[in-house]
């Protein structure tokens, strides 16, 4: 089984700067509350369903106590004026045998360049390998970035709407071909 907990790849956005996608850890927490701090309102209630700026104890410590079990994190962390700086994170979540709930935040001077990509492909590397079948995410229906991001991981992909809420299936079994 990969041992998750030190997952690290080096990987590049598409300007062609250097990005690592590696696996969270308990010393992340200031650094998840700047990108935090630095995100738009679109962008948190894109994330959370509603507009989060503060968290209970509880929920802080679900962000930060990964198991790399149940429940993995990555992050993706550029050198910004020198140093790494989290500029991006997904996540999954184990929620029945063979599924995991799955969620992303990137920065919003950072979407689209890439990073939500990459962020899924190790993801999904990682369930493979844990014999995951499914990842469902669930969006906002006019979240048309992280449908848009769903669609381009290759993924087979269906979808459905639930009480105001988008929920989209993805098949961990089939190829991936051009990741
Ligand atoms: C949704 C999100 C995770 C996507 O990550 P990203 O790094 O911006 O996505 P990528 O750059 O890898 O783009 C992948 C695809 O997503 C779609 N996409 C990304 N940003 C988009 C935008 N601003 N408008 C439309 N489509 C967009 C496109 O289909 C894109 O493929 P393309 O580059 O060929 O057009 C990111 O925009 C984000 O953090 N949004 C706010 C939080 C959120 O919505 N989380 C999802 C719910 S958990």
């Amino acid at each position: 089984m990969v041992d998750a907990s030190n997952y690290s790849a080096a990987e590049q956005l598409r300007d062609g700067r250097a990005v690592e996608i590696r696996a969270q850890r308990p010393t992340d927490l200031e650094g998840l509350r700047n990108a935090l701090r630095r995100m738009s309102e679109e962008t948190i209630v894109r994330r959370f369903f509603a507009p989060r700026r503060s968290f209970t104890p509880q929920e802080v410590a679900s962000f930060i106590d990964i198991d790399f079990s149940r429940h993995v994190a990555l992050v993706a962390d550029l050198l910004l004026e020198g140093r790494p700086q989290i500029v991006g994170a997904g996540r999954y979540i184990v929620s029945s045998p063979e599924t995991a709930e799955v969620a992303f935040a990137i920065d919003d001077d950072f979407q689209h360049r890439g990073l939500g990509t990459l962020l899924i492909k190790h993801l999904v590397l990682i369930a493979r390998a844990r014999g995951l079948r499914q990842f469902v995410a669930e969006m906002l229906p006019e979240n048309t970035a992280m449908l848009g991001l769903m669609r381009k991981s290759g993924l087979e992909l269906t979808t459905h709407r639930d009480h105001g809420v988008l929920r989209a299936h993805a098949q961990l079994r089939r190829a991936v071909p051009h990741l």
